[in-house]
């Protein structure tokens, strides 16, 4: 049985001052007007587990106006709750300082080793902007992978994270090269340290990509239609290439000042019936494509650690068709646990919402649902 969230307080996070949601195993829909704090509280579940945002690179934002920190607490239910046993885990943000991450009352080790998994739980998450994956730039699906990859293994966050670096160091000195303030013998040191971190990166994609595209494949057919749909990487330097491409590459990489090869210059194409969605995809088609792109994420992640992933998706059902909305329906009560927002309850069917554990909000404040279908469910959260 796989892990699930049982409560969240959320202290100064963005319009909430404090409150306490409740959650149940299963369907969970967060129901609300809009400008309430849906989308606020799906992100900060998401900050919970992982210690980030997806929403921004910019951690001030999600502190409430006028506040010095943020802060939230999270209560997770290990293993289907059948032992009993729980964890308590933290994340502590005031800006300008480095975040407060506790597991059980004990510091995590490292922000990388939190979001893998450190929690208890992993999530998947679709916000709207997402759809960047599919129809924004290479940067957007590298991120998507590397997330993905990242929330599985701390060493691979850490490769990410070390590449980057030293590829921004080959840059400056490639720069200080053209310029006359260093030799290019000093390449070799750092050519050496950006395809150690590069081989790793590559290397972690590979092993994921082709897996990924076949549930891709499997979520476009739901969800979509009968289309064949892939995922295809396409790299600036092949694996096998890589440390002699990057050798090639260095007299024009030295008149540029930029590295021009390796896995932050890679991209995946994502193509139904063999067209590029990015290219030629409609807006719905590149939303649906996204969707389907976290599904194979969800799927994938089940397979590679054992236990399903929390899904948080914001205001998934509104841009769908009936038969669509219905099949998310039941794919999300078929989880472990999901937690969706929606300004509208009949957008889920009477016979979804019996068995759905539903959450009011309304201005930063939880109100939780009293309905007799979901009172009556079988896992509902206990009160208090
Ligand atoms: N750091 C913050 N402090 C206080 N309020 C914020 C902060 N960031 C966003 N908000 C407010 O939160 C409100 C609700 O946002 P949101 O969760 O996106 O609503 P929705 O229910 O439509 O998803 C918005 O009106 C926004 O102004
Ligand atoms: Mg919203």
């Amino acid at each position: 049985m796989s892990s699930y969230l049982r409560a969240l307080r959320l202290v100064n996070f963005r319009n909430y001052a404090d409150a306490t949601v409740l959650l149940a195993p299963g369907l969970n829909i967060v129901v609300g007007d809009n400008a309430q704090g849906k989308t606020n509280l799906l992100e900060a579940v998401s900050f919970a587990v992982t210690g980030s945002t997806p929403r921004t690179p910019n951690d001030p934002e999600i502190v409430r106006w006028g506040e010095d920190f943020t802060r939230t607490e999270m209560r997770v239910s290990l293993n289907g709750g059948s032992g009993g046993e729980e964890r308590k885990v933290a994340v502590g943000y005031a800006p300008g300082q480095k975040k407060r991450l506790t597991v059980d009352g004990a510091p995590a080790p490292s922000l990388t080793a939190y979001a893998a998994g450190g929690a208890g739980v992993r999530v998947v998450t679709f916000f709207p902007d997402d759809i960047r994956i599919v129809k924004g730039a290479p940067a957007d699906r590298r991120e998507f992978l590397d997330d993905l990859l990242s929330s599985m293994r701390p060493t691979y966050a850490r490769a990410v994270a070390e590449y980057a670096k030293a590829v921004q160091q080959r840059n400056q000195l490639l720069r200080r090269i053209r310029d006359g303030f260093s030799s290019e013998r000093t390449l070799s040191t750092w050519d050496r340290k950006v395809v150690d971190f590069g081989t790793t990166v590559l290397e972690g994609r590979a092993a994921a990509i082709q897996p990924l595209a076949s549930l891709f494949g499997d979520a476009v057919r739901a969800l979509y239609g009968p289309e064949k749909a892939a995922l295809r990487y396409s790299h600036s330097a092949p694996l096998e290439e890589y440390a002699e491409a990057l050798r090639e590459a260095r007299g024009a990489d030295i008149e540029r000042g930029t590295t021009s090869v390796g896995p932050h210059r890679d991209d995946f194409v994502v193509l139904f019936g063999g067209v590029s969605m990015t290219t030629y995809g409609s807006q719905g088609q590149q939303r649906l494509g996204t969707l389907a792109l976290k599904f194979a994420a969800r799927e994938y992640l089940r397979a590679q650690t054992g236990q399903d992933p929390v899904l948080l998706f914001d205001d998934v059902m509104s841009e769908l068709d009936k038969r669509r909305r219905g099949y998310l329906s039941e794919y999300f009560l078929g989880s472990t646990q999901a937690v969706i927002t929606t300004t509208n309850l009949e957008y889920f069917e009477e016979k979804v919402l019996e068995k759905a554990w539903v959450v009011r909000i309304s201005g930063g404040s939880v109100s939780q649902d009293t309905r007799a279908g979901a009172t009556n469910r079988a896992g509902k959260p206990e009160t208090a």
